[in-house]
């Protein structure tokens, strides 16, 4: 890229609000650099992401005060702040516009009041491991702003169902109290779990008095429940969702993305990304993300700049084995 590329890209990021790009930007302008023969402007970038990066850390590890939660309901639920965002991920376009449109009508739900209107805020997200739930409700946070407040199932499943009911409203007193997204991550951990011990009904009966409670909820609070297991939700349910959104396995294009994207901040020129494309089929978005991360560290550690693309085959490969394993 040239020097003006380098700077466009970096506005846009900035304009994204995507602090992660506008890094990997600086960190490509880094590589060039070095590739010119310009050791010392490489390396002084270099040490400035590497400071940029630590002091994001530092930040984001001091939540704000007021949003976490006290007492009973400290126990049930994870309060965190997400920088993710929409932007961070690669998404099929139909997936990404339903996504924006619950940030869009969200970030102007006053608007929308006045008019007797409401946005759509109880959205439940369908798929297989790895294909980008969690990530989805961490972005949604992110974009809004707002605390993301994660619900902890261990703790919320007693054996005694009028406890769970007790403690399912604790959760959805604190949605009126304080507008956040509220994240029902993995209703199959309770699913599977269960099952186990032959305990369907046990499963059915949270899963309906949850959905009680989603349908009399009239906070405005984000409300996201994500689930590998839909078959275990009656059908009928779907309806109190504003939205049920369907996450599939990355295809070439998805994951020739994701590979750009993590590798971004590094050369690639001369990968043949159709070959390293092809050898993902079948791993998920975050198989595929982790190989990309298993290269990138490979490349660091060995003090290059550049992918190499057995060291991403490799990684590639290792994945495959192990989700075959
Ligand atoms: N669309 C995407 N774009 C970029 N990276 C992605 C995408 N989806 C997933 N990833 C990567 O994969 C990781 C894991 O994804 P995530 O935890 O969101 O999956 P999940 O659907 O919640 O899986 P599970 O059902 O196992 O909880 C993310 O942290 C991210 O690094
Ligand atoms: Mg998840």
């Amino acid at each position: 890229m040239t020097a003006s590329k380098h700077l466009i890209a970096l506005l846009q990021s900035h304009i994204d609000g995507d602090n992660e790009q506008f890094l990997a930007v600086a960190m490509q302008v880094a590589a060039h650099e070095a590739r010119q023969g310009h050791g010392n402007l490489a390396k002084q970038l270099r040490d400035l992401v590497d400071e940029a990066r630590s002091l994001k850390a530092s930040r984001t590890s001091k939540p704000v005060p007021f949003a976490q939660p006290k007492g009973e309901l400290a126990a049930l639920i994870s309060a965190t702040y997400s920088d993710t965002r929409l932007t961070s991920m690669v998404l099929p376009t139909a997936l990404e516009e339903r996504l924006k449109r619950i940030v869009t009508e969200q970030r102007q739900h006053h608007r929308l009041i006045k008019h007797g209107l409401h946005a759509r805020r109880k959205i439940l997200l369908i798929g297989p491991p790895g294909s980008g739930k969690t990530m989805t409700a961490a972005a949604l946070a992110g974009e809004l702003t707002l605390p993301l407040f994660t619900v902890v199932f261990d703790s919320l499943i007693t054996r005694f169902m009028g406890e769970t009911a007790a403690k399912l409203r604790l959760v959805f007193d604190a949605m009126l109290e304080t507008r956040g997204v509220y994240f029902f991550d993995e209703f199959d951990a309770i699913g599977s779990r269960r099952a186990e011990r032959n305990d369907v009904g046990e499963i059915r009966r949270v899963l309906n008095s949850f959905l009680q409670f989603l349908e009399n909820d009239d906070s405005d609070s984000l409300i996201i429940a994500a689930t590998n297991h839909p078959e275990l939700l009656d059908p009928a349910l779907f309806r109190r969702f504003d939205d049920v959104i369907h996450y599939e396995l990355p295809d070439t294009s998805i994951a020739e993305g994701i590979l750009k994207t993590r590798l971004s901040g590094f050369d690639t020129k001369g990968m043949r990304w159709k070959q390293v494309v092809e050898a993902t089929s079948g791993l998920s978005q975050a198989e595929i993300s982790r190989a990309a991360d298993e290269a990138a560290k490979r490349t660091i550690l060995d003090d290059r700049t550049r992918i190499a693309r057995d060291d991403l085959l490799g990684a590639i490969a290792e994945r495959k084995a192990s989700t075959e394993r």
